[in-house]
């Protein structure tokens, strides 16, 4: 055994390493699987966290991928220890998968630190699985290492490439203004999804991938090899091996996730066109390592940079062009070598800096991982908006907006909630043009509850058969990764806790400036006043039991990253009592 090994006091001895009843207890029950003696003479124990589920269809083939880790920890002299912990598949789970974002980061935490293990490989995929992994394992501090299951091979239909949920936007648009058929819509729908794999769009799931390889949580390449190519199980295993050794180093995720790399992940973020739904995750992620992250810092940091990636839903491609192109390697060496990378010094966790990982990089596309000069997007990144319509906060994507209304002034068309917009919108009389601003309240974190999905309100039908494809909508609520329009979200503080979205009238005018970054109704402070104080209490069903409670009644608002108020920070990883 080496010096630097002989100094790192396994965590996992205080369960293992005693000849004593307790020694014995813990020993004894785990023989149970057929472990030799040996593997309990201190080996690096390596927990796999694992979010596989078949109702998670993107992170269904994780069992297979744990498969891999295991070996390579094995190779290195660790002994894997697989646990599953709750999966938050974005496609089936209702209200939202939002709602359960933080139980899942709860429970991770708590297996972790009460588990014996040394440090943690994290499956991650589908949307939140990523922010509530990365959240419950910051919250341990432990050595950990994420491993994404990759995205699905490219959506066809007719011959032609179509992307995860932004091709369900277009053709659900589509063929309610009658240009496609009913026959098509649904054809779509096997071609849709043909592989294991997350969303090919650079939607929520591919971006938090791009976000934890820029963060310095992954390995190399991790964010876009698709989920069925052979270099992902390659890339599990090799980070099955990395893991032991990061036990070893004492490389914990503390020392990873600085503020220096939260402000690299911004500056991916908006070279990639990724999701509005970063914002709030990685707000939450550096709240459990005591980053204190502003929203001002997606201004500072962010805005002015070409987004370069050339994806769906903001430009053309797919994840598997994106990886064939070169990944978010390459993207990193074009942002450093224009000086656009922040702190090329960040540290990851196979030991090297972001930008040793990474200057070399191949580039193989320049349509589709453009040249900073002939960009996508000249000034991309996440818009942030503040204004007496949203004190706190709101966010608009440039690259998924049209030109045209990011300086807009309209007459509001109020929904009350998100049950009202279904109803009102399809309202052959409502009197409503594409100079409106639909206005949609409640739909916040505590409104939905959840803060769910439904900000990207679909145009009213009579619109749409004139051909209009845009309008300004605004909400407390988020969108979908893959979706797109002049769309402002985020709104806080949301309705339900009182902001001043709940007191928006039909009629009223909004304006919104995306370049000065002001999201104002047109009202005087007086108005406002009178408004707030005469405010009628929201007609809304707040859970009084169960889960969906707590939620409401701890989380934090959009712009403190929805967190529980009670789990922002890190508790370390201090192992427990004994059970006995
Ligand atoms: Fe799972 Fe998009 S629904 S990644
Ligand atoms: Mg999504």
């Amino acid at each position: 055994m080496s010096e630097e090994k002989k100094k790192v006091k396994l965590r996992s001895a205080e369960w293992f390493g005693t000849q004593d009843k307790n020694g014995f207890m813990y020993r004894s029950w785990m023989k149970n699987q057929g472990i030799p003696d040996h593997e309990f003479q201190g080996k690096p124990i390596i927990g796999i966290c694992n979010t596989w589920s078949e109702l998670t269809p993107c992170n269904a083939h994780f069992r297979k991928l744990a498969e891999h880790v295991k070996k390579g920890i094995i190779e290195a002299g660790g002994w894997p220890v697989e646990f599953p912990v709750f999966s938050n598949g974005e496609s089936n789970l209702r209200p939202t998968a939002m709602l359960t974002r933080n139980l899942a980061s709860m429970d991770v935490e708590e297996s972790i630190r009460g588990n014996p293990m040394d440090a943690v490989v994290l499956l991650v995929g589908c949307d939140k699985t990523t922010p509530a992994l990365l959240m419950g394992a910051a919250s341990c501090d432990v050595p950990a290492i994420v491993v994404t299951g990759g995205p699905m091979l490219n959506g066809k239909l007719n011959g032609k490439s179509i992307g995860s949920g932004t091709a369900v936007w277009q053709l659900h648009e589509q063929v309610k203004a009658g240009e496609i058929s009913m026959h098509d819509f649904l054809a779509a729908e096997a071609g849709h999804s043909r592989s294991a794999g997350t969303c090919n769009t650079m939607g929520t799931a591919s971006t938090m991938a791009c976000m934890a390889e820029s963060l310095g949580t992954s390995l190399p390449h991790n964010a876009a090899i698709p989920a069925v190519d052979a270099r992902r199980y390659v890339l599990a295993h090799m980070s099955g091996m990395r893991i032991v050794e990061m036990v070893w180093e004492d490389l914990r995720l503390s020392k990873i996730l600085t503020r220096e790399a939260f402000e690299n992940a911004i500056r991916v973020n908006a070279a990639i066109g990724g999701s509005t739904n970063a914002v709030i995750h990685l707000k939450a992620i550096a709240g459990r390592i005591g980053v204190d992250l502003e929203l001002e810092d997606w201004t500072r940091v962010g805005r002015g940079t070409p987004t370069v990636v050339d994806l769906l839903p903001s430009g053309r491609f797919l994840m598997e062009e994106f990886y064939y192109a070169g990944g978010l390697p390459a993207v990193l060496r074009r942002l450093g070598e224009g000086g656009l990378l922040p702190h090329k010094d960040a540290l990851t966790v196979n030991g090297k800096t972001l930008w040793e990982n990474t200057h070399d990089a191949p580039i193989y596309d320049d349509e589709v991982i453009r040249p900073l000069d002939k960009p996508l997007i000249a000034d991309g990144g996440i818009c942030i908006l503040r204004g007496n319509l949203a004190p706190r906060g709101a966010v608009l994507k440039p690259s998924a907006a049209s030109p045209h209304l990011m300086q807009h002034r309209g007459r509001a068309i109020v929904f009350e909630d998100f049950d009202h917009y279904k109803t009102r919108i399809l309202d052959p009389d409502l009197d409503v043009d594409e100079n409106c601003v639909l206005v949609m309240k409640n739909c916040g974190p505590k409104g939905y509850p959840g803060m769910a999905e439904v900000g990207n309100m679909g145009l009213p039908p009579k619109l749409l058969a004139k051909g209009i494809k845009d309008m300004v909508r605004i909400s407390d609520a988020r969108m979908s990764g893959t979706a797109y329009g002049t769309v402002v979200l985020h709104v806080a503080p949301e309705a339900m806790a009182g902001g001043p979205l709940g007191i928006v009238r039909d009629g009223d005018i909004v304006s919104l400036d995306c370049a000065g970054g002001r999201l104002d109704l047109e009202i005087t402070d007086e108005e406002m006043a009178q408004r707030q104080a005469a405010r009628a209490e929201v007609k809304v069903d707040l859970p009084k039991s169960g889960y969906a409670q707590l939620y409401v009644e701890r989380v934090l608002q959009a712009d403190e990253g929805c967190d529980f108020d009670f789990l922002v920070g890190s508790r370390g990883s201090a192992v427990p009592k004994h059970s006995h």
